[in-house]
């Protein structure tokens, strides 16, 4: 009896309690395990199912690349993680383009038609769908990460023309899957996979650099419809699975992503933002005298006074690097029985779940660590609300300012806390490139520095 596709399905089984463990910081981990032994089954089945064949080849490659990804992964620090996926995701477009065009020359090792026979319409149409799918996610990822990594700058306004030529090398690309599918030649095949690299990059190229996170995540979600793609041609009902989890889980992000950042998905990748307010935006208000400055000692000791303080990071910890410092600030903190919680946005810093893997690197408990939802109402009967970096995440236009780029985001609600502690190096916007009012608020004290030295200036003084 043949008990592989019962194993595949066991892989995609795997593959969903690793989705599901990746919900929760606590239970990531596990979920880590469960994809990677989902992942080990499939590649076992794989192997066998192929009798063996050219396993040499087949291992080495795997070693290879194994030992490749390993040493980024060892390498890479955690602030370059948004381009390492779009690096890697470059890679499984690649791999997906590849596939088809081999699909193409030799049906007869996919059992999908034989040499020199004609091949049938459905299988030319998985194929070519294969091949753009696949080379729109490499190039577009190539772009990303070049982007990113900060290789292509300022390409936003140079590239007025770009959504018009998009749509053209769109309609193109129809044309030639049309042509593919009637004709089955290979010529048409190698120009429908050049028009699609062209529209990978287009795409791409005019989104501006902190959208990115959004565009990585979104081809995250291509790569998987590439695999559930060529999973069709291939009968392979593991790759289709694997697929459509990716796919959806990539969409679903990026959804989530647009939500919390009050953006929409169109606004995204065609670069419409909401236009920043007169007089509102970077620098802050004109008259900032009613602002309270203090430093790191007064800062202090509002902190030792307190018996809650809910911490509340965003980008600029990041930027900073504050995380040990911060987490040695609570530890001194907690030391005086102080209760001590992180707030963490949605879409605090640039990616998902950017607080949560630094403040897991400085080992802050997780069981210290909540999300917006979970805390928010906790902030009226806090003393001290700590926003170290965070701005946007914070902003009151978000409830009450209709024409703010904010208004309608859900925020962590900071200036319902008994005194707000601002840590930033100055009064200058974050992201949304608007004023928070925050600033002037009586209750606000504004700690003006990079946030590793302040918290550095805080643990000296409490000490
Ligand atoms: P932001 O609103 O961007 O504010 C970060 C603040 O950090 C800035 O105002 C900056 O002020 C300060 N900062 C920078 N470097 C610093 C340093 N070395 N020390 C101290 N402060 C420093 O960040 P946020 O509150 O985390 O909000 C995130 C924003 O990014 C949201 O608007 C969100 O929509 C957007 N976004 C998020 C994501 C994801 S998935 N998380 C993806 C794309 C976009 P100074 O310059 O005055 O120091």
């Amino acid at each position: 009896m043949n008990f592989n596709p019962l194993f595949l399905l066991l892989a995609g089984f795997c593959f969903i309690f690793a989705l599901r463990g990746f919900s929760s910081a606590q239970t990531a981990r596990r979920g880590n395990l469960w994809g990677m032994g989902g992942m080990l089954l499939a590649l076992i089945v794989t192997l066998g199912m192929t009798g063996g064949y050219r396993l040499a080849g087949v291992l080495t490659a795997l070693a290879l690349g194994g030992a490749i990804g390993s040493a980024i992964a060892f390498r890479l620090p955690m602030a370059a993680l948004p381009q390492l996926v779009a690096a890697f995701h470059s890679l499984v477009g690649l791999a997906a383009t590849l596939i088809a065009i081999v699909m193409y020359a030799v049906p007869g090792a996919f059992k999908i038609g034989m040499p020199g026979t004609h091949l049938g319409r459905s299988v030319l149409l998985e194929i070519g769908l294969g091949a753009i799918i696949g080379a729109i996610t490499f190039t577009g990822s190539l772009v990303a990460f070049a982007k990113l990594q900060g290789i292509l700058k300022g390409t936003r306004g140079v590239l007025r023309l770009q959504p018009f030529l998009n749509a053209l090398t769109g309609l193109l690309i129809l044309g030639a899957l049309a042509g593919f599918i009637v004709l089955s030649d290979p010529l048409v095949l190698l120009i429908l996979i050049a028009l699609a690299f062209y529209l990978g990059a287009g795409l791409i190229l005019p989104i501006g650099g902190a959208d990115m996170p959004v565009v990585v995540s979104l081809l995250n979600s291509y790569s998987g419809w590439t695999a559930a793609a060529t999973g069709f041609t291939m009968n392979s009902a593991v790759l289709i699975i694997t697929g459509a989890l990716v796919g959806s889980s990539g969409a679903i992000l990026s959804s989530v992503m647009c939500k919390n950042m009050n953006r929409s998905l169109f606004s995204v990748l065609f670069g419409r933002r909401s236009p920043p307010q007169k007089g509102k935006e970077g620098g802050g208000k004109a008259d900032t005298s009613s602002i309270k400055v203090g430093n790191a000692e007064e800062a202090a000791a509002i902190l030792r006074h307190a018996s809650s303080v809910i911490i509340v990071p965003g980008y600029g910890m990041a930027v900073a690097q504050a995380q040990r410092a911060l987490q040695e600030m609570a530890a001194l903190l907690i030391q005086d029985g102080i209760r001590v919680r992180y707030a963490i946005h949605p879409v605090a810093g640039r990616m998902p779940g950017h607080m949560n893997v630094l403040l897991a690197e400085a080992n802050v408990s997780y069981d210290d660590v909540f999300e917006l939802d979970d805390i928010n109402a906790d902030f009226a009967c806090t003393d001290v609300a700590f926003v170290i970096g965070a701005n946007d995440v914070t902003n009151p236009a978000a409830h009450n300012d209709a024409a703010s780029p904010l208004y309608g985001m859900p925020i962590l609600n900071v200036e319902d806390a008994g005194t707000v502690l601002f840590v930033k190096r100055s009064l200058g916007a974050g992201y949304a490139g608007v004023d928070n009012e925050l600033f002037y608020n009586p209750k606000t004290m504004m700690i003006l520095g990079d946030a590793r030295k302040v918290c550095e200036g805080i643990v000296q003084t409490l000490k």
